[in-house]
């Protein structure tokens, strides 16, 4: 028996992996969060398995249906949106179910920054404008942020940011960001990335504030920097002509000769 978490994806019911979605259909039990999961994606769980909205459970309950599932041999689906690297609260459930002797896997899933970038159109690393891509949040009610890790700080490097979980903290972002890139800066906001409903909000620091509409208060990715212009970037070495590269040699006495010949 193995409790297997499954990145669900960001919302569109086909952004799952096939594994994933297989996994889901041969578990006897699923636990999912509802407040971002599909419901859509739960109608691969096969028929009659146990299908649970954990929304409402603590960590307590959650580690309880996967001991009873654990008693009666039953694998678990545990089901989150967009991918488990980032703010999926994983870590504190795998820590209780090793404790318990319980057996884990890990599926990754399609991240929302990543949904949020292909609804854009936009690559968020752009030669000249931006090599780094900053996954990171607002302190909540309900979580502090490590010290260091600030807007500030992670706006003197100019990356492109991706701010999560902070669209009803949009004056702090502004506040913390124009000093960094300047009141002109792009900034798009992307609100509920691959759903029926999404919306694109494009706009500046200047602007961001008027701009987002008064529905839009979570489930919306803030993205800043450079990059969002689309534009004013130099293109890449790697399809450049005159480039040396491994799978591309220049001449017979290049460095990279032998790896096109199969000499690795
Ligand atoms: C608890 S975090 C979950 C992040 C998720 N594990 C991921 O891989 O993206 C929830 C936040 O992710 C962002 N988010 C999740 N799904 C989204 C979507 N479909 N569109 C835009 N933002 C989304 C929002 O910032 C939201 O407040």
């Amino acid at each position: 028996m193995t409790v297997h978490f499954i990145g669900a994806g960001p919302g569109a019911a086909d952004l799952i992996t096939l594994r994933g979605r297989d996994l889901i259909a041969a578990c006897p039990v699923c636990l999912y969060a509802g407040s971002l999961v599909p419901e859509a994606i739960l109608g691969h769980c096969p028929e009659g398995a146990r299908v649970v909205n954990t929304a409402a459970l603590d960590l307590d309950a959650i580690i309880t249906e996967c001991m009873t599932a654990h008693e009666a041999g039953q694998d678990v689906a545990r089901l989150h949106s967009g991918d488990l690297s980032v703010w999926s609260a994983m870590g504190e459930q795998i820590r209780r179910l090793k404790a318990e002797g319980i057996p884990v896997s890990v599926t990754p899933g399609v991240p929302s920054f990543a949904a949020a970038a292909a609804a854009l159109g936009t690559e968020l690393t752009l030669p000249g404008l931006a090599q780094s891509v900053v996954l990171t949040r607002t302190p909540g009610r309900a979580s502090t942020m490590p010290e260091g890790e600030t807007l500030a700080n992670f706006a003197a490097t100019g990356a492109t940011l991706a701010i999560h979980l902070s669209i009803g903290n949009v004056d702090a972002v502004i506040a913390d960001l124009t000093p960094h890139y300047g009141a002109d800066c792009p900034v798009a906001v992307v609100y509920r990335a691959s759903w029926p409903d999404q919306q694109i909000i494009r706009t500046t620091l200047a602007t961001l504030k008027t701009d987002v509409p008064e529905h839009v208060t979570r489930t919306a990715l803030i993205l800043v920097g450079p990059a969002l212009a689309g534009e004013g970037f130099e293109e890449s070495c790697l399809y450049a002509t005159d480039y040396d590269r491994r799978y591309r040699p220049q001449s017979a006495d290049s460095e990279w000769s032998s790896w096109q010949h199969g000499d690795d």
